[in-house]
């Protein structure tokens, strides 16, 4: 590779961006294919490739995001009703996370200001007043739409190798999510989604062995504004540990 190949190379990384809006445009089944081959040339602990990928079109896409959004419209509501809506939860139960309960615990004190940048820069693009936990709601219930994306992308791992399991995903989907950007493709990665697993269970023939870890939304990005937020970079050096004296 030339040095010129070398500038793209970080150029073409920085380049790509979450995408938070979706044409409905299909993605054709060829183009995705290819997509999922290049994620699979991501390094793998002893080659295990220790993941699976549910692909939701269609109608399978539908059924799960009208069960989604259904569920995410009762807890919304329920939390926001006061002590009523909260007995109510707990009784009937329905909308409470079914899997991946760490999504509504608190960030830890050092990565708080992180997200919190982050969600105060995406709800000005939005247009969402961070007082107003009626619009955030609303807000976050496109995920469950999956932010208009014709496909949602399930990633399961295999419980037997814990966190490498997810490292070993994250690898493959950073280099799906790379092979989308290259094809004008968007993706977006979705921690909201692995809280009802048993939803997307009821569609995929998913052995026991597998947890959901997220959801990828993919397709073509529409033109709009939110598709151009930049997220927050941290510094090399925020990163770096320092030595002992
Ligand atoms: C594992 C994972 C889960 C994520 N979950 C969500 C999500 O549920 N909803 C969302 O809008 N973005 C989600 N994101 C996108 C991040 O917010 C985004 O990657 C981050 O803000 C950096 O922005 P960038 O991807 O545009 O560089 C997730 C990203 C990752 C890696």
């Amino acid at each position: 590779m030339s040095k010129h190949d070398s500038a793209w190379v970080s150029e073409f990384l920085a380049s790509r961006r979450t995408t938070r809006d979706f044409q409905s445009t299909p993605v054709p089944e060829e183009l995705l294919h290819q997509i999922l081959t290049d994620a699979l040339t991501a390094p793998s602990w002893s080659n295990t490739r220790p993941f699976k990928v549910a692909i939701a079109t269609g109608e399978t896409r539908d059924r799960i995001s009208k069960e989604f959004g259904a569920r995410w419209d009762a807890v919304s509501k329920s939390l926001r009703g006061g002590i009523m809506g909260k007995i109510k939860l707990i009784v009937t139960r329905y909308g409470l996370p079914t899997s991946n309960r760490l999504i509504s615990k608190p960030y830890a004190a050092e990565l708080k200001p992180r997200a919190m940048k982050l969600g105060a820069g995406l709800y000005g693009v939005f247009g969402v007043s961070r007082s107003d936990k009626v619009q955030r709601d609303q807000w976050w219930a496109k995920n469950y739409n999956f932010y208009g994306a014709p496909t949602e992308l399930f990633i399961y791992i295999h419980k037997s190798l814990h966190i490498f399991a997810a490292s070993d995903a994250g690898l493959m989907m950073e280099n799906l999510a790379l092979s989308a950007h290259a094809h004008g493709l968007g993706t977006c990665m979705q921690g909201a989604v692995a809280i009802w697993d048993d939803v997307v269970r009821n569609e995929f023939e998913i052995s026991k062995d597998y947890r959901l870890l997220c959801g990828i939304a993919i397709g073509y990005p529409t033109d709009s504004p939110v598709n151009s937020f930049q997220a927050h970079r941290i510094d090399v050096e925020e990163m770096l540990l320092k030595k002992k004296n």
